[in-house]
């Protein structure tokens, strides 16, 4: 596989937006910084509308100066490019029943999550654009950095072509946002849902049965409930690790660890056995996030997530998941080291 193209701002033709109405449906984490960073970047106020319903967050945007639409059949009847930046699940409801019916044929969406692109949930017409800028921070980051004169990690690609310049338009949204300052990854709506639902699914779920099981193997052999935590997260050392990992590299970073520490954890891991872990993840990787049945089968819930108490299968799953004696020790000592705790967040 070849390394990615790098996009940087000057890559990016910011003329490509003049004269265009720019729609954000959604104010919330990613609509908010990105809104506010296009129009920092020199867009005009008036050719930027927030689609928003009636609530707390078109309040917000109305704060912040932007002109806000409540309808979003009539906000999206005047874009040019269209933002979609509200819950990945609900956006094929809203997007297929609400935008679409009044959207130009030339429109450009764009998404910052390859899900819906990808499981082929959103219905487009061939001539309009589809391109993907997903920034891979929250979006209070992808603000903080833009503010501080920074960039942030993103990914960009154009995934229906339309005009014939879906690129170079998504090149120069990314850098209207923020995103081409530091280098936007090229990437695609495959790649990313790949990989996100992989973390999601694969990786993570290992993670936290890796903790789940190591503290009652260790709680077993006498430690107590308030030493594991710290010892396992709460002293917040993994947090650390990750953010040495990321600045000075995913093993040199063992250099901040004494030598017991280090000759423990590299041997450790040459003596796993890597291949019925990788046998594992290319199962869940294939048979369940790239075939679609994970995609299928939460479609199936989806509505039921907006049910209350255990009637909402999220809230079933955190109800099964407090049984564990992880969670309850955890709890525990909450209850019992508040001080402590504060103190550590200071
Ligand atoms: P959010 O949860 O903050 O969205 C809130 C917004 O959606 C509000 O404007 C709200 O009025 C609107 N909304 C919620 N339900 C609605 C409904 N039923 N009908 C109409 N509007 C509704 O969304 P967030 O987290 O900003 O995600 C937006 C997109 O950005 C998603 O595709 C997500 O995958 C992607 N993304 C999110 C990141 C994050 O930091 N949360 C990071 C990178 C990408």
């Amino acid at each position: 596989m070849p390394s990615a193209k790098i996009f940087y701002d000057s890559d990016a033709d910011l003329s490509l937006l003049e004269g265009k109405t720019i729609v954000f449906l959604g104010f919330g984490n990613q609509g908010a910084a990105q809104a506010q960073n296009l129009r920092d970047t020199g867009i005009p106020n008036d050719k930027i509308l927030i689609a928003n319903r009636p609530d707390s967050y078109a309040d917000d945007a109305k704060s912040k100066g932007f002109i806000v639409e409540n309808d979003i059949a009539k906000a999206a009847s005047v874009a040019d490019v269209i933002f979609l930046l509200i819950p990945d699940q609900v956006q094929p409801r809203v997007f297929n029943d609400v935008v679409q019916s009044t959207l130009k044929d030339t429109a450009t969406i764009v998404v910052a999550s390859g899900y819906n692109v990808f499981f082929k949930l959103l219905q487009f017409k061939p001539t309009q654009d589809v391109v993907m800028v997903a920034p891979r921070m929250i979006g209070s980051s992808v603000r903080s950095l833009f503010v501080k004169g920074q960039g942030f990690p993103c990914f960009a690609s154009a995934e229906q072509n339309g005009t014939g310049k879906a690129l170079e338009i998504a090149v120069a949204l990314s850098r209207a946002i923020g995103a081409t300052k530091a280098g936007a990854i090229a990437s695609s709506a495959y790649e990313e849902t790949a990989m996100d639902l992989f973390a999601e699914q694969a990786l993570w779920p290992n993670i936290i049965t890796l903790f789940r099981e190591g503290f009652s193997v260790l709680k077993e052999a006498g430690c107590s409930d308030e030493a594991l935590c710290y010892e396992m997260w709460m002293s917040k050392e993994p947090a650390e690790i990750f953010e040495r990992a990321a600045e000075d590299g995913f093993i040199a970073q063992l250099k901040y660890h004494s030598v017991v520490s280090q000759y423990g954890q590299l041997s450790g891991a040459l003596a796993l056995d890597g291949v019925a872990v990788r046998e594992h993840f290319k199962n869940i990787l294939h048979n369940q996030v790239l075939n679609g049945k994970f995609c299928k089968e939460f479609s199936k819930i989806e509505a039921d997530l907006e049910k209350d108490g255990y009637d909402n299968p999220l809230n079933e799953l955190y109800r099964k998941t407090e049984e564990t004696e992880l969670v309850q020790a955890e709890k525990r000592v909450r209850a019992r080291l508040a001080d402590l705790i504060k103190s550590g967040q200071q």
